[in-house]
C-alpha cells in the first residue's frame, strides 16, 4: 500500500458518495410516516427549514473539520484539542451502534425486493407476514449476511474504486427510479368499496397542502422535534461519517457548494419519496392508511402494490430494489468510518481491517435478529415507546447520542475552536463560504439551545 492518502477524484464523486450515505431508509422509509403523521405539507415547510438552517451548520461543520485535519472521525476531535479527544471517541460509537441493525434492516429490504422479482408480491401483502418472517429463525440472518457482504465488497476496494464508483453507478439510478414510481403513484385511481373514487393527485393534495387548522403550539413543537430528529439521521451528521468521507476530499474542491448539493439531493430523495408513497397509500387505503407509522414500507406498501394487481408486482420489484441501492450506500458509508477508524488506530490495512470488521458486524447483527426470536424482549424506553434489540441500539445511537454529541460539537466549534477555524477551511479554495453569518449564529446559539432541547426530549427529562 502507497502512503498516498486515499481520496474521491473531485467535486461530482464527493458529492455522490456524500449523497449517498445520506439517501437511505430515512427518505425512503422515514420520511414519508412522519410526513404522512405530522399533517402533511405543516412537516414539509418546516423541514425545509430546518434543512436550510440547521442541516447547514451540521453538515458544514462535520465536512470543513474533516477536510482540514484529514482525519477520520475517531482522531479529528484530538488533532485539534488533546482535550476533547474523548468527542471523537463518543462519536465513533454512533457508527457502531448503527452498524449493528442497518444491515439487518438492509436484509428484510432484500427480502422484500426477492419476493416481489419472484412473483410472491402477494404473499407480502398478507397480515402478519412481516411479523412472521423477522421473527423466523434463519431467514433474517442469511438476508443479513447477504446484503452485508455486499457492503464489505465495496469497502473492501477503497474510496475511489470502491465507494466512489459504486455511488456514481447507483445514484442516478436510484434518482431515476423514485421519480418514475412517483409520477406513476399519481396517476392512480381506485374506487373504494363505498363507491368513493380517490385519485393519485388528491393524495398529493394531502401531502403537500399545509393543515394549520386546529394546530396548537403543544402540536407545533412536536413536529418541530420530529422533523429535526429526522434530519439528524437523514444526512448522517454528527457521527462522524461526514468528518470521514470531508477527509477524503481534495483542497480544491469547492466545499460550500458541494455542501449546498448535498443537501438538495437528500431533500429532493425525501420528497420525492413521499410523494410516491403517500399518494398510493391514500388512493388504496384512503386517510386512515397514512396514519400507519413505522409499518408503512412493510406491512401497508406490499398491500398497496397487491392491489395494484399484475403491475403491482414489477413497481413493488422495482421499489424494493431501489431501496437496497439507497440502504447499501448508506451502510457502506458506515461500515468505512469503522474502517477507516480503525486503520489508523491499529495501524492495520484497508482490506485486512475490512475483513475483521466485516466478521464482527455479522456477529454483532445476529444478535440483533435473535432479538425477535431467541432475545425476544419488550423494554419500555425513556421517550414513552417499547423496544426490542433493535429499537434499543437506534434509541441509544440516534435520540441518545446524537443530539448529544451536536450539542458538545457546537460547543467545540463555536466556543472553543471559534468558527472563524471552519471559515478559513471554507474559503481555503479560494472559493466564497456562502450563508457564513447564517452559519456563526446558528454554530454559536441555535443549534446548541436547539439540540439540548432536542436531546432532553428525546430522553424523556423534558415532556
Ligand atoms: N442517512 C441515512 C438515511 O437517511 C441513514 C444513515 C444513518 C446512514 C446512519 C448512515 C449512518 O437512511
Amino acid at each position: 500500500m502507497g502512503k498516498k492518502k486515499s481520496s474521491f477524484s473531485g467535486s461530482l464523486g464527493f458529492v455522490l458518495a456524500a449523497a449517498g450515505s445520506a439517501v437511505g431508509v430515512g427518505n425512503i422509509w422515514r420520511f414519508p410516516y412522519l410526513a404522512a403523521k405530522d399533517g402533511g405539507g405543516v412537516f414539509i415547510l418546516v423541514y425545509l427549514a430546518l434543512v436550510l438552517t440547521f442541516g447547514f451548520t451540521l453538515l458544514t461543520t462535520d465536512i470543513a473539520i474533516g477536510r482540514r485535519t484529514k482525519l477520520s472521525a475517531l482522531d479529528a476531535f484530538g488533532a485539534i484539542s488533546k482535550k476533547w479527544d474523548f468527542l471523537g471517541k463518543l462519536t465513533f460509537l454512533v457508527p457502531a451502534l448503527i452498524m449493528t441493525y442497518y444491515s439487518v434492516i438492509g436484509g428484510w429490504v432484500t427480502k422484500y425486493a426477492v419476493v416481489f422479482l419472484t412473483g410472491r408480491g402477494a404473499d407480502a401483502a398478507r397480515d402478519g407476514y412481516f411479523t412472521d418472517f423477522i421473527t423466523s429463525g434463519a431467514a433474517p440472518i442469511v438476508f443479513m449476511l447477504v446484503f452485508l457482504a455486499v457492503t464489505a465488497f465495496v469497502v473492501y476496494f477503497g474510496v475511489e474504486k470502491g465507494i466512489e464508483r459504486f455511488s456514481r453507478l447507483v445514484m442516478p439510478g436510484l434518482l431515476l427510479l423514485v421519480a418514475g414510481i412517483a409520477v406513476f403513484s399519481l396517476t392512480l385511481r381506485h374506487e373504494a368499496g363505498d363507491g368513493q373514487v380517490r385519485t393519485g393527485l388528491q393524495g398529493l393534495g394531502a401531502y403537500l397542502i399545509p393543515d394549520f387548522t386546529g394546530l396548537t403550539l403543544g402540536g407545533f413543537l412536536k413536529i418541530l422535534l420530529d422533523a429535526m430528529s429526522q434530519l439528524f439521521f437523514s444526512l448522517s451528521v454528527s457521527m462522524g461519517i461526514m468528518i470521514t468521507y470531508g477527509s477524503y476530499v481534495k483542497d480544491d474542491v469547492n466545499l460550500s457548494r458541494s455542501i449546498g448539493q448535498i443537501e438538495i439531493f437528500d431533500t429532493v430523495v425525501a420528497l420525492l419519496a413521499g410523494a410516491m408513497i403517500i399518494p398510493a397509500v391514500y388512493v388504496f387505503s384512503g386517510s386512515e392508511g397514512m396514519a400507519q407509522g413505522p409499518g408503512l414500507m412493510f406491512i401497508s406498501l406490499p398491500k398497496v402494490f397487491g392491489a395494484m394487481g399484475g403491475v403491482g408486482q414489477v413497481v413493488g420489484a422495482l421499489f424494493f430494489i431501489m431501496v437496497i441501492f439507497a440502504a447499501l450506500t448508506s451502510c457502506v458509508s458506515i461500515l468505512e468510518t469503522l474502517v477507516a477508524g480503525s486503520m489508523a488506530a491499529f495501524r492495520s490495512s484497508r482490506r485486512r481491517t475490512c475483513l475483521v470488521l466485516g466478521a464482527l458486524s455479522a456477529g454483532a447483527a445476529i444478535v440483533i435478529c435473535l432479538g425477535y426470536n431467541v432475545l425476544y424482549f419488550e423494554l419500555p424506553l425513556p421517550n414513552g415507546s417499547v423496544g426490542q434489540l433493535l429499537d434499543v441500539m437506534d434509541y441509544i445511537s440516534n435520540s441518545f447520542l446524537m443530539p448529544l454529541i451536536s450539542f458538545l460539537t457546537c460547543v467545540f466549534v463555536g466556543w472553543v475552536v471559534k468558527p472563524k477555524w471552519i471559515e478559513e477551511e471554507m474559503e481555503s479554495s479560494g472559493h466564497v463560504f456562502t450563508r457564513k453569518k447564517l452559519y456563526y449564529v446558528m454554530i454559536r446559539y441555535i443549534t446548541p439551545v436547539m439540540m439540548a432541547v432536542l436531546f432532553f426530549q428525546s430522553t424523556g427529562l423534558w415532556k
